[in-house]
């Protein structure tokens, strides 16, 4: 972790995912997640929720086009483009609608676009069940480099490892104290693995779970504890074959508490049984 960053605190706050259909994520999300959608033109729809917002673009299937992540303050918000400058790290444009002048991208390691801003509004509906968008997930062939430029260069803190043979095979980022705002997993190919809404405890998943089942679409992967985070979760997959994980519990932790080391193994990554092995 690199204490001098201006980062934290920053939590995920919102991102852009592409469909060949968006029309198909569009329906899933609003009945899925309760969400009120609003097509802004040029193929973008703004969906909001309880908690959550997002962006629904025409673009390749199962690809997000950034991650966004939201300062309080213009003022650490120029702080942090400084530091990252000096880190020789190229600014870009920002991207997002969501974030007015007020925000800058940059490109992480895989060449992922990451949108820092201060919300230029925040158009919440009030509907579905509570499930506020927490965390933003994506595979990567290197975590070994995804980490020395989240840890060492943005300054988001480490709180779990995990090791395959010795190699670093996922590894979970925080910008605020809840356990990760961002993970790598290890696999064949950077590409999107999940997004997670947390939601306010364990009767709220059994609510979801209800939710989905009365909508015929079924639970992909859990219940269960994750052993990284502790949190209780399952996940459900939209018609592109999206993972889209409902959450509770995650862990948090104060920004100096060291990380934690684990195997790679299903234990690690779901502590009630079988898991999901990106590698
Ligand atoms: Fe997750």
């Amino acid at each position: 972790m690199t204490a001098s960053s201006p980062l934290w605190p920053a939590p995920f706050h919102h991102f852009r995912l592409n469909s060949d259909r968006p029309e198909a994520l569009v329906d899933f999300y609003t009945r899925g997640l309760g969400m009120t959608a609003r097509e802004r033109g040029d193929g973008l729809w703004l969906l909001s929720g309880a908690g959550r917002r997002f962006l629904v673009g025409r673009g390749a299937r199962e690809t997000v086009s950034y991650a966004a992540y939201a300062l309080d303050d213009p003022a650490r918000l120029d702080d942090l483009q400084r530091h990252l400058e000096g880190q020789g790290i190229g600014i870009e444009p920002n991207p997002s609608p969501l974030f007015g002048n007020a925000a800058f991208a940059i490109r992480d390691p895989d060449g992922l676009p990451l949108v820092f801003g201060v919300p230029a509004d925040d158009p919440v509906a009030a509907g579905g069940l509570p499930g506020r968008l927490q965390h933003i997930v994506f595979a990567t062939t290197d975590p070994e480099r995804i980490r020395r430029f989240y840890a060492d260069r943005l300054g988001y803190a480490v709180s779990d490892k995990v090791f395959d043979d010795g190699a670093l095979s996922a590894c979970f980022f925080r910008s605020d104290e809840e356990h990760h705002s961002y993970a790598a997993f290890r696999a064949d190919a950077a590409r999107f693995d999940h997004v997670a809404f947390e939601t306010t405890g364990w009767m709220d998943i059994r609510d979801w779970a209800d939710h989905f089942g009365a909508l015929r679409v079924p639970l992909w992967w859990g219940p269960g504890r994750h052993g990284p985070g502790n949190n209780l979760f399952f996940m459900v997959r939209d018609p592109d074959g999206n993972r889209v994980e409902i959450s509770a519990e995650l862990e948090r932790m104060p920004r100096s508490m060291p990380h934690r080391e684990w195997p790679h193994e299903e234990h690690t990554l779901n502590l009630w049984g079988r898991a999901w092995m990106r590698s």
